[in-house]
């Protein structure tokens, strides 16, 4: 079947020695998804959700007529990130005699790819995983890098595997059906990316903001290359998160407080496009930050459509929340912290004061 319009812009490799894999990034790719994924075995298990199976699962299906697939679909929602939905896919896999040679393909957001990539490292103790990310935070951050996961009534993410796909294909042309709120959370990890590795990439972000808020395809698909070959570098330099791909978390401690107070008002993106909003302006504070860079990031961020103000808490309450994230060890705050746009660390933080002092910078009133 020839399809004139199909375009790949670019492949990046996430270079992990034996288990390095390709992301290839383009638009209307999933027709000819054989030959993007030319070592899919036989035996396949889609896993999607209703709404996503609804606008991509034919072009898939017809995409892999040739192939036994099945299809298991979820709820629409972070809930079903849950071991009770692990195991409902785990049934499918043993009621339909699935082997050890099977490929699990993920096609959704991030929910669905956490959760297929956690069934693809546990089934026989690992099958053959296949990304196809649909949201724009799923096709820059939680497709790259390997950590997958399931929740539990205790907390996020706590039980999952690192675990990296066999290769991860990039539709960006699905980005077209995304709700303009899911559109800006991927922005904010996009942000993240020039504010933490790439000063020259958020300059570049600066300039194109309109036609990356406008979904332009060569925009977006540039924006998506990049992030995941920022990604990709800090993921190959520190695999299982001993030392820079900390860096990953800017914002995120200060973000998941936000999600924390209140998950129903607060997006992730959102909560963590505020979160390096505070950091930015601790090290306004501590003299080494400038004041320039904050007011760059600051109207990057609002230019996204994301928030910039925090919610009004007492100090006890963001310490509460601060002091329960998994990057506290020992009651001691480790907060990612910009240097530069384009530069950051990780640092022990102590004065709980200053930090507040930060907060209260961009709080209402
Ligand atoms: N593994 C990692 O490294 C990593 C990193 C960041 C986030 N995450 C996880 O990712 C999850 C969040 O991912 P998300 O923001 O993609 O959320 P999501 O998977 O819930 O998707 C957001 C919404 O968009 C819908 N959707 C998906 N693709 C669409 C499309 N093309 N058109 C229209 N609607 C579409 C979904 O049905 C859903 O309603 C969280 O569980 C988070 O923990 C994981
Ligand atoms: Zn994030």
């Amino acid at each position: 079947m020839h399809n004139s319009t199909q375009q790949i812009d670019q492949v990046v490799t996430v270079g992990l020695h034996e288990r390095s894999y390709p992301i290839i990034i383009g638009s209307q790719l999933l027709t000819q998804l054989t030959t993007h994924f030319p070592a899919l075995p036989k035996q396949l298990l889609v896993i999607s959700n209703a709404t996503v199976a609804k606008l991509y699962l034919p072009a898939l299906q017809q995409a892999l007529a040739a192939h036994q697939l099945v299809v298991h679909l979820i709820g629409d929602g972070e809930q079903y990130k849950s071991l009770q939905h692990y195991t409902e896919v785990m049934d499918t896999l043993i009621a339909q005699g699935f082997n050890r040679d099977c490929a699990i393909i993920a096609l959704g957001g991030g929910v669905v790819g956490d959760l297929a990539g956690f069934v693809a490292a546990t089934y026989q103790r690992g099958v053959s995983f296949y990304q196809i990310p649909t949201t724009l935070l799923a096709q820059v951050d939680s497709s790259v890098g390997g950590k997958t996961a399931v929740n539990h009534p205790g907390g996020k993410n706590l039980i999952g595997a690192f675990y990296q796909p066999q290769a991860v294909l990039i539709d960006h042309q699905c980005l077209h059906t995304l709700s303009d709120r899911d559109y800006a959370c991927g922005l904010a990890e996009i942000i993240k990316y020039g504010i933490i590795y790439d000063a020259e990439f958020f300059n570049w972000l600066e300039q194109q903001a309109d036609q990356l808020v406008a979904r332009d395809g060569a925009a977006v698909s540039y924006a998506i290359a990049r992030s995941c070959a920022i990604k990709a570098a800090i993921v190959a330099a520190d695999e299982t998160e001993q030392g820079v791909r900390a860096l990953l978390n800017l914002g995120h401690t200060f973000g998941h407080a936000i999600e924390a107070h209140d998950y129903h008002q607060w997006r992730h993106g959102e909560a963590v496009a505020v979160g390096i909003i505070i950091a930015s302006h601790y090290m306004l504070q501590q003299g080494q930050l400038q004041q320039l860079d904050v007011e760059r990031i600051t109207a990057l961020v609002r230019r996204c459509g994301l928030p910039t103000m925090a919610p009004t808490l007492p100090i006890e309450r963001w310490q509460g929340y601060m002091q329960r994230d998994k990057k506290v060890k020992a009651g001691q705050l480790r907060l990612v912290l910009p240097t530069a746009i384009g530069a950051a660390e990780l640092r022990v933080v102590t004065d709980w004061q200053a930090v507040y002092q930060a907060i209260l910078a961009v709080s209402h009133g």
